[in-house]
């Protein structure tokens, strides 16, 4: 290949990359810190802001039972969760009482692996659409 074949195959990559990059920011699927996911400003959650609804909570009884270690606490605050499913979110609930079960029977880990199956499955959804939302 000749030096200037490599110089344009390589202005052609980096263009194709920052093509690719741009769709998918537009597609509103990237989990941006701050509330303004999809243009939406939810008043809460970005520099500046208070904390949103359910993001105060889980940064604080979530988070704070998980530290604890303590099963009970993780479990009753799995129930919690259990309790508010957002609208059009099915596997919510099942999730969380799962987590919920683990927790009492002291399996820790098990609990947390529904923080991440939720976070996974729902939480850039619910931070682009209900953020706003009573927790
Ligand atoms: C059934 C769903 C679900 C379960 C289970 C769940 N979470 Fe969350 N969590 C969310 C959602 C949705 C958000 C985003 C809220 C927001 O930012 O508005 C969140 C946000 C958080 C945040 C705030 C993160 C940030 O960047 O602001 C922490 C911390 C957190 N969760 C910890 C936990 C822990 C620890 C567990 C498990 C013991 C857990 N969560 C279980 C749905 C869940």
């Amino acid at each position: 290949m000749s030096m200037s074949m490599k110089l344009m195959s390589a202005v052609l990559m980096s263009v194709g990359i920052g093509f690719a990059g741009a769709a998918w920011a537009a597609n509103g699927t990237a989990d941006v810190p701050g509330s303004v996911a999809e243009g939406k400003d939810f008043g809460c959650g970005a520099k500046g802001q208070k904390a949103c609804p359910m993001q105060g909570w889980m940064k604080t009884v979530m988070q704070s039972a998980t530290t604890s270690g303590d099963g009970a606490k993780i479990a009753s605050a799995l129930e919690y969760v259990a309790s508010k499913p957002p609208p059009g979110m099915p596997k919510w609930v099942a999730i969380s009482k799962d987590g919920a079960e683990k927790a009492k029977k002291g399996d820790i880990d098990g609990a947390k692996a529904s923080c991440k199956a939720c976070h996974d499955l729902y939480k850039a959804e619910y931070k682009a659409k209900l953020r706003d939302a009573a927790f």
